[in-house]
């Protein structure tokens, strides 16, 4: 990883539970600095969004965890982060792989209908003043695996740029061109915020589909209509009514594969 030349330092490991709770800790001790990020060749306890794990294969994909700098961000405009992570990992996709992957809100790259990547922003506020201590984005991407790669569970809705371009890509060269993306998003955010959303919009894959919005045991079906200015979902829903869909505890799913 010598050659990567990044704003932040760099830390390899080869195994870890998990490289958000890892960066989280850096961070709550003061040993970590925004644009610093950790990479592992495989995690034992991977995490993804709504209690969910995230399988992560030995050497074959990239999980990273990266140190945002919040600046003075509202609340609201925190929340919007993993959708601006959403454009960065796609734009580094595209550049070092040449595939065109889309985005599935708010916070999945899938390529037809099976995800390849995900992103889990997790905020952390100090105890005692409640003010935040650390904003900490994680990706895992899947690259260079093969079917066998995924547990059985997700066989059928995931799947690896190498699965989709035949190719092998050489990790190193994308976590160097991502670690970029992401040193560029931590300068651009939150105030350069017009290319994130442009080019959300433009490669979303849910807009103009159906879609079933899944809350707790309550689930409403609908179609997406937009994103909104703040990487809400808009959606028309059957049961009366144009509502904007903010992240949070809601999973979308439509109605074939993954998307
Ligand atoms: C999701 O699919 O809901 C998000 C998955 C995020 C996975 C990455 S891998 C690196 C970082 N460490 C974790 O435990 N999770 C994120």
């Amino acid at each position: 990883m010598s050659g990567i030349n990044t704003k932040g330092k760099m830390i390899h490991l080869v195994s870890i539970d998990s490289t958000n709770t890892y960066l989280k800790e850096l961070a709550k001790k003061g040993e970590a600095h925004f644009y610093d990020c950790v990479i592992a060749e495989t995690q034992t306890g991977g995490r993804g969004r709504l209690g969910r794990s995230f399988s992560s294969a030995k050497g074959k994909g990239i999980y990273l965890s990266y140190l945002i700098d919040p600046k003075s961000a509202l609340p609201n405009e925190l929340s919007e982060i993993t959708a601006w992570g959403a454009v960065a990992v796609r734009d580094a996709i595209c550049e070092v792989c040449g595939t065109d992957t889309k985005i599935k809100w708010v916070n999945d790259l899938v390529y037809e209908t099976k995800k390849i990547c995900g992103i889990l922003t997790e905020m952390s506020f100090g105890a005692e003043n409640g003010k935040i201590q650390s904003v900490v984005m994680g990706i895992g991407i899947n690259v260079n695996h093969d079917t066998e790669d995924f547990p059985d569970e997700i066989k059928d809705i995931a799947s690896s740029v190498k699965m989709l371009t035949g190719k092998h890509t050489d990790i190193e060269k994308l976590i160097s061109v991502l670690v970029q993306k992401l040193d560029k998003l931590n300068d651009d955010f939150p105030l350069n915020k017009d290319y994130y959303l442009t080019e959300y919009r433009k490669n979303c894959a849910v807009l103009g589909k159906r879609i079933r919005i899944i809350k707790g045991d309550t689930e409403r079906i609908g179609t997406a209509a937009d994103i909104s200015a703040n990487f809400g979902l808009v959606v028309d829903f059957d049961d009366g009514g144009r509502e904007t869909v903010t992240d949070g505890e809601v999973s979308v799913r439509g109605f074939y594969g993954y998307i």
